[in-house]
């Protein structure tokens, strides 16, 4: 009854900001001024706030082990969220001035040294206001390292470093500034290392173990966020008893957003912005991208495109067959180089039924797939590329786009092998 009544009183709320939405748009059409609302789907950036989607379990939890000075790694496949995620908490945070946040994605780096330079940069944009504060400051929080800073004409700033000891003395003292900023200020310091696996892929990272050490001498005092996409390495590297980082934090694997919760986010973006989406459309998007965020946000974002007022079923087909066509070069490119046996467990593993193996007789059979020796160092292959990921003991293709462009080529068009 009560849950009834719930129900009840959102649907009328929804209608009626539908209906005040939609009249304010009509009003200031009628008056004729002309009002540009700009589209309210993101993909491929970080998305934050308004943009942001739920999530607040994770929220609620980081927060507190933020505060508890909680150690935490947090992986997925890519584009599930994890920047955001972060971006979102230390948002959230920027409030309290008790707690400092710091992000950094190491990304891009190709040696120590590289490390060293970006968090050092990282370290003293965020800890600092302006040039001057960064040079009072670095005297007191860097041994070693010397900073050079460069003011550039629009008054922006960028540090980056004059002299850098040999390596190993270079991270001690680098790794050092978070705790005697700590200790001076009295605040909580918290880092985000985003991209994390990348340290473990560059050759002879001999610092792994030296920054694990210096990790562990803060762990009453500073809180480390690790956050991965290469989820086999970021595993061996956190669940490998051989590893330096092995139990280095609370491991938080990401999932997928509440199904519910972006059901009503794409159907709120729509009326935010003057256009209607029943639930079912958005639904279908949410199955069509198997509600992965950011194939969501981008079927959204065209389907917003297309929609004068109101989204049809024909809008989301359109949508769909537009982004295949447009990405068709690269993953014909894709498809191209890959091994046959590759291309068939890749078929089969998209068309194959939920409940069956991937080593069962059926599949097997049906897709004339290799001996399983062979399909296993398929397998191998397209997960060390992360073209497969496992999902509940299961392989599936990553990337949810390249699953659509297999099915609509080899369910209309069945290759020689599938007939
Ligand atoms: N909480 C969220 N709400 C809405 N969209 C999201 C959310 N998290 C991620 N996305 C979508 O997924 C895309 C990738 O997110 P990102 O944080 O870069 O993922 P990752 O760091 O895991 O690769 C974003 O550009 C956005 O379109
Ligand atoms: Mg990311």
């Amino acid at each position: 009854m009560r849950l009834v009544r719930i129900s009840t009183l959102i649907s009328i709320f929804l209608l009626s900001r539908q209906e005040n939405l939609l009249n304010r748009e009509c009003g200031l059409s009628t008056l004729g001024v002309h009002m540009h609302v700009l589209n309210p789907f993101h993909f491929g950036v970080v998305v934050s706030g308004n943009d942001f989607c739920n999530r607040e379990e994770e929220i609620e939890e980081l927060q507190q082990d933020i505060k508890n000075h909680q150690n935490n790694i947090i992986y997925s496949p890519r584009r599930y969220g994890k920047t955001s995620l972060i971006y979102e908490v230390f948002r959230r945070l920027s409030g309290e001035k008790q707690i400092q946040t710091i992000y950094v994605n190491i990304y891009s780096i190709l040696s120590e040294t590289d490390f060293v330079e970006l968090y050092h940069r990282a370290l003293f944009k965020s800890l600092t206001k302006t040039p001057r504060t960064v040079m009072e400051q670095i005297g007191r929080y860097l041994k070693s390292i010397r900073p050079k800073i460069t003011v550039n004409p629009d008054g922006t700033y960028d540090v980056g470093i004059e002299y850098m000891p040999e390596i190993t003395a270079a991270v001690e003292d680098i790794m050092a500034v978070p705790l005697r900023y700590a200790e001076e200020t009295g605040k909580s310091v918290v880092i985000a290392f985003d991209e994390f696996q990348q340290i473990a892929r560059i050759q002879n990272f001999v610092l792994e173990k030296k920054i694990r050490n210096i990790i562990q001498e803060q762990s009453d005092k500073i809180a480390y966020i690790f956050l991965g996409s290469k989820r086999h390495v970021m595993e061996e590297m956190f669940s490998n008893p051989n590893r330096p980082f092995y139990r280095a934090g609370k491991q938080m694997p990401l999932k997928k957003i509440d199904r519910k919760q972006m059901i009503l986010f794409i159907i709120e973006k729509f009326l935010e912005t003057g256009k209607r989406i029943s639930n079912n459309l958005a639904e279908d998007i949410i199955g069509l991208a198997d509600n992965h965020p950011y194939y969501i946000q981008h079927l959204s974002h065209i389907i917003w495109d297309l929609a004068e007022n109101e989204v049809h079923a024909d809008m989301v087909q359109q949508a769909l067959d537009y982004t295949l066509n447009r990405e068709s070069v690269v993953f014909t490119e894709f498809w191209d180089r890959l091994s046959l046996n590759q291309r068939k467990v890749l078929v089969a593993l998209n068309l194959k039924n939920k409940d069956e193996g991937i080593f069962s007789q059926a599949v097997s059979h049906r897709f004339k797939l290799p001996p399983v020796s062979s399909l296993q160092k398929s397998l191998k292959t397209l997960y060390g590329q992360e073209l497969i990921e496992k999902v509940n003991g299961d392989y599936q293709i990553t990337d949810v786009f390249f699953r659509l462009w297999i099915k609509r080529n080899y369910t209309i068009n069945p290759p020689y092998y599938l007939t």
